[in-house]
């Protein structure tokens, strides 16, 4: 068969044609270099950047659509050859085939490089989804004294972040501002969609149903717009998440069953997409059929009968047993007529949604039901038959299995608690002498004396054994198969080991109980093994002032700190990493460094010594296990990020220099350093647990390392970096550090931060222990043979230090008005 067969001619031309588009400029660099033009206060630079980083994002995603939409267009997929067997199979391969192509041909056509080469990081597609580009936007857009710019970037910001207290005073501040005028307030990233339904409601709720009408129809037609660009953009990679990409071994038609299912839920998921108002987290209810139900009583308050009638009768294709409308449609075709009104059929379009939906949702159920794999319906209209009944009874054990282990785990809390009371009051009771960072004669030997010592201590190995033991047995006792929705059956190479033992372990209550008779048992807590000879503890919690905090020296030798400088001086030049750009903390430093990954990846491109890099890898491995064992954590440590970081003065900006090299901060909330707060909530990386930085070098002037009080003044203690010294400690309030400016020479670290929450495991540091075992082999992989493989199966979110958000124009905001929350929700039923 020739080609040109296989392919059809317009095809062939298409691929063929070398009028490629010029690549659009990845917006991801372009936020980077925005971002970067932010700290050097270069403000028309962010503009440039930040609004082209904007325009090429969506750029991208008209692309995309139309890209998908046109192929989906040209496919046929109904001209079948008669009969059955292979014939079939290929003639459906072959339209497949052609799709590809003709989405690829477009893609290179109009893109200037396959979809591919554009895809950011998940950290970065979320800094866009939170709208954070008008964050500096509106910064920028104030310094040059554009003053409707700044106010509408401000306005989308913080429609996107209604909890954003700094951007409400900075709004309030422009309302007060004179040349601002009230279209200033636009909301730039407004859903067409969302904006009609609003105005609807708006007019509806102010009896003007003939505007609202308008509204509403409208909102209806962009609503199936949206929906069509939401449903083709779920045509993307196939997302590993749950399991181990390398292992990943389903057959051809399992494969393409995973993929496509994850297509389908995708397309499913474009239902709460569209129903979700910005900056909220949970979409509006049943949203598609709201527009109905104010449709209908709209048309009837204008008389308009027919269309009263259509439009109850669409909400019913919904809802089909709802009586309040039942009752409606009954009152108009009374007074329509009954023979007019049983002529009139629901809306077309609407039927063709819903027969689609229930095939995605019968599809979608059926591979729940026969191959695990997790499906949540979005819409509450579902009928109960297209669920199988198997899976029906499945998931009502499963929910009667859930409501149980809550119980049981609620109990074994209690328990817990209980214990770690008594056990805390007979130590202090005895007040008995604890002498902290004892080396240990080895993991699991304890000299008779430090066994006395230890036995009435809540971090005691008999302590822990037995809240072990009680979760044995309440997981025994439940039988507790957590695998059933976790991962899709037939993909074995999930590890399901200890699952539930950890799931368990990493329960936030459990958690939360754990940190509390952590600190509770400060006072007397013992620092652990650090389990290698030449690691030594020189200072504790006790000299260093405060609780959980460590110094060891001699983590690292002298050589291995020099291959390591070597590292990331190589990793900078290769162009790679950070390319000593200004500290993102102060214009007197310049900054650069390189994450395990990228040296990896670096090393194994040749650009720097594989066998650095590697060390590396080690290196961070070994402080995690030395955080782990001496700060006694009863489960594992998960990194959740690290990086190897250099600052260095910047010789001619040094005079009379009053700033530090990093601000204090505390590494899991926010520090509100006047109040004496620290914050628990987002943006702060809440979820991390234990901070350590492991230092490389000590000949430079300035940036010792420091720990305050709450007040980010009272320094409670002072570490000098040296080779191999590694500072380690609990990443809560409890710890505020800073870090003293650099005033000659560079000073090198490695800083990681760990998580003791699986889901909170970076997905880089999976990446790098993939890239590890595939360039040495799986028998080195296990750097300390033990809990690796547990280790891995959790892929979730990694994290990139950020730069501080910006903050708005500082001039003291007036104190007066109240910005209105953006939108009603929807009334509920109208009676007649
Ligand atoms: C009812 O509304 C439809 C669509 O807006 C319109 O075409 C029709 O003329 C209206 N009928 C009456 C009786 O107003
Ligand atoms: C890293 O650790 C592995 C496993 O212990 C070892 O074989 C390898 O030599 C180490 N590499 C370096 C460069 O330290
Ligand atoms: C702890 O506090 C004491 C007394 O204020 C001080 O002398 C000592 O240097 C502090 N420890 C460290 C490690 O800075
Ligand atoms: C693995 O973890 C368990 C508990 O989480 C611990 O008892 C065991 O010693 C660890 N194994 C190794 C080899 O570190």
């Amino acid at each position: 068969m020739a080609p040109s067969v296989l392919l059809p001619g317009g095809l062939l031309l298409l691929v063929g044609a070398q009028l490629l588009a010029a690549r659009l400029e990845p917006y991801d660099l372009l936020y980077d270099s925005g971002v970067q033009a932010y700290y050097r206060e270069d403000w028309p630079s962010v503009i440039l950047s930040m609004e082209k980083a904007l325009r090429n994002r969506e750029l991208l995603r008209r692309h995309r659509i139309t890209c998908r939409m046109q192929c989906a267009d040209t496919s046929d997929y109904s001209a079948q050859p008669p009969g059955r067997g292979p014939l079939q199979d290929l003639s459906l391969f072959q339209r497949v085939l052609e799709r590809a192509a003709c989405v690829r041909g477009c893609e290179r056509h109009n893109m200037g490089a396959p979809d591919t080469y554009f895809m950011a990081s998940e950290e970065l597609e979320l800094e866009f989804r939170k709208r954070s580009p008008y964050n500096y936007l509106q910064v920028a857009y104030f310094k040059i004294h554009k003053l409707d710019k700044a106010v509408a970037a401000a306005h989308t910001f913080f429609i996107g972040n209604p909890d954003h207290m700094e951007m409400r005073q900075n709004l309030e501040y422009y309302k007060m501002m004179a040349g601002v005028s009230d279209s200033d307030f636009r909301d730039l990233e407004a859903k067409p969609h969302m904006h009609q339904f609003r105005l609807g409601v708006r007019y509806y709720t102010d009896e003007e149903s003939a505007t609202a009408i308008t509204y509403f129809e409208k909102a209806l037609e962009e609503y199936l717009v949206a929906d069509v660009e939401c449903r083709s953009l779920c045509d993307g990679p196939y997302d590993y998440d749950g399991y181990n990409f390398l292992d990943y071994s389903a057959d051809l038609f399992q494969s393409i069953t995973d993929h496509y299912v994850q297509v389908m839920s995708c397309r499913q998921g474009c239902v709460s997409e569209l129903a979700t108002q910005p900056g909220k987290d949970k979409p509006t209810d049943d949203f598609l059929a709201s527009h109905f139900n104010y449709l209908q009583f709209a048309y009837y308050n204008t008389e308009n009968y027919t269309q009263a009638i259509q439009c109850a009768k669409t909400y019913l294709l919904f809802h089909p047993n709802d009586e309040v409308m039942t009752q409606n449609l009954a009152y108009y075709s009374a007074v329509l007529g009954e023979d007019a009104a049983a002529l009139i059929q629901p809306r077309e379009d609407i039927q063709a949604y819903i027969t689609r939906s229930l095939l995605e949702k019968e599809l979608l159920y059926f591979a729940y039901d026969v191959f695990g794999i997790p499906f949540v319906d979005p819409d509450t209209w579902t009928p109960e038959s297209v669920i199988p009944k198997r899976l029906k009874e499945k998931q009502k054990v499963e929910r009667e299995t859930a409501a149980r282990i809550s119980e049981e785990i609620g109990n074994l809390m209690k328990e817990i608690e209980n214990l770690v009371e008594e056990k805390t009051k007979e130590t202090f009771d005895l007040s008995n002498p604890v002498r902290e960072g004892q080396r240990d004669t080895g993991p699991g030997v304890h000299d008779s004396e430090h066994e006395s010592e230890v036995s009435l201590d809540p971090e005691a190995p008999e302590f822990r054994a037995t809240v072990d033991s009680l979760i044995v047995a309440v997981n025994h006792a439940l039988k507790v198969d957590d695998d059933s929705n976790s991962a899709p059956e037939h993909a074995v190479s999930f590890t399901r080991t200890k699952r539930s033992h950890k799931t368990f372990a990493s329960h936030p209550d459990f958690l939360d109980i754990v940190r509390r008779h952590r600190e509770r048992s400060d006072k007397c807590f013992t620092g652990g093994p650090v389990l290698f000879d030449e690691v030594s503890v020189v200072m504790t919690s006790k000299t260093l002032n405060g609780s959980q905090r460590v110094v060891t020296d001699g983590v690292i030798s002298e050589d291995e700190c020099r291959e390591l400088l070597r590292l990331t001086n190589a990793a900078a030049s290769a162009g790679d990493g950070y390319r000593g750009t200004t500290s993102p903390h102060t214009p007197n430093e310049k900054f650069h460094g390189v994450t395990v990954y990228k040296a990896l990846k670096l090393g194994q491109e040749g650009k720097v010594p594989l066998r650095s890099a590697h060390l590396y890898y080690n290196v961070t491995e070994k402080v995690r296990r030395v955080v782990e064992s001496y700060f006694r954590l009863d489960s594992p440590l998960y990194f959740s990020y690290s990086h190897l970081v250099c600052r260095t003065a910047i010789e001619e900006k040094q005079d009379d220099r009053q700033d530090l090299s990093h601000p204090v901060h505390v590494d899991n909330c926010i520090l509100k350093a006047e109040a004496m707060m620290c914050v628990k909530e987002h943006p702060a990386y809440t979820f991390r647990d234990y901070s350590a930085i492991l230092y490389l070098n000590g000949d430079f002037e300035g940036g010792h390392f420091y720990f305050t009080e709450l007040d980010a003044k009272t320094i409670t203690a002072e570490i000098k970096p040296q080779c191999g010294r590694m500072v380690g400690f609990s990443s809560g309030s409890e710890n505020p550090h800073g870090v003293k400016a650099v005033t000659k020479g560079q000073r090198c670290a490695v800083a990681l931060w760990f998580t003791l929450d699986p889901r909170h495991n970076e997905r880089e540091r999976i990446q790098a222990d993939d890239l590890i075992k595939m360039l040495f082999g799986p028998e080195e992989t296990n750097v300390f043979p033990g809990n690796e493989s547990a280790r891995k199966s959790e892929t979730r979110d990694g994290v990139v230090t950020p730069p501080e958000p910006p903050t708005g124009p500082d001039s003291d905001p007036p104190k007066k008005g109240v910005l209105q929350p953006p939108l009603d929700s929807p009334k509920t039923k109208t009676e007649l």
